[in-house]
């Protein structure tokens, strides 16, 4: 029996305010865990944050395996959301299930995301059908928006509120509305019965979902809704510096004076 937070009792938190964030490594999900957020985002901005690329379309299956597996490792309770990257899931409901499946396996999944609305509800019905609980991703969609469809604002009410209304007829437990315009996340959240977890839609969703690199100052292209809490990209410069220094005027290491037993990591000097 699973310890962790289900994805009924994330869908039980309709009509309060609850923290998401995303992790991508053991260290960052210990912290996050931690800090007593208890539902975390392996989410495929992977790709730019920790691996450099500039989307996220380069992102493997093989890869939000690897790094929802190392979250998963380090964390207890927190429930683990992990991205279907671009090309795991489009082309049939059989790849969806095939590769859900694997981040259930093998990337420590309790449940998965994919992007899209209406167009997404036979995907997310076939997974909901294996036994795999399904987050949903609808407004500003950054698998394809990097490839054309672009990261403007959402603000067409018709389309967004039929790809709400599908996603829950299709299963979807809580749906993530990116850059949605204020006034319309808040009706969707008024409309749907599950909760709506935002990012750049304003403060009417249920929950609110921000990516860690932004929140901690690591990635230098943070989006301007994001919020930043800490600067640990110039604590990390500063800190290596001063390393630097230390061994180019052979101040570290000092000469060694005394025996040092670190037994919990098997150093013995
Ligand atoms: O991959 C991700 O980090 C996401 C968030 C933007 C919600 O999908």
């Amino acid at each position: 029996m699973s310890r962790r937070v289900g994805a009924a009792e994330i869908a039980a938190r309709k009509g309060a305010s609850f923290p998401m964030i995303t992790a991508y490594d053991a260290p960052f999900a210990r912290s996050v865990e931690a800090a007593g957020i208890d539902v975390i985002l392996v989410g495929d901005s992977l790709g730019q944050v920790v691996l450099g690329f500039d989307s996220t379309a380069q992102v493997e299956l093989a890869d939000m395996i690897r790094h929802g597996a190392a979250v998963a490792r380090a964390t207890e309770r927190a429930h683990i959301v992990v991205d279907l990257p671009f090309g795991s899931y489009e082309a049939s409901d059989q790849l969806a299930v095939a590769s859900a499946t694997e981040l259930v396996k093998r990337g420590g999944a309790s449940s998965i995301k994919l992007e899209g609305g209406a167009n997404a509800a036979s995907r997310i019905g076939a997974i909901v059908r294996s036994g795999i609980p399904v987050c949903a991703h609808i407004g500003v969609l950054p698998q394809t928006a990097s490839l054309g469809s672009g990261f403007r604002l959402k603000r067409e009410r018709d389309r967004l509120l039929r790809d709400a209304d599908a996603v829950v007829e299709a299963g979807a437990f809580a749906v993530v509305l990116e850059m949605v315009e204020d006034a319309l996340a808040a009706e969707i959240t008024q409309r749907i019965p599950i909760p709506t977890i935002g990012i750049g839609a304003g403060p009417h969703c249920d929950g609110q979902v921000l990516v860690l690199h932004d929140v901690l100052g690591l990635y230098p292209d943070a989006p301007p809704f994001a919020k930043q809490y800490a600067a640990l990209r110039e604590s990390a410069t500063t800190a290596l510096r001063a390393y630097a220094d230390d061994v180019r005027a052979r101040t570290f290491p000092r000469e060694r004076t005394k025996a040092v037993a670190r037994d919990g990591n098997g150093y013995r000097t």
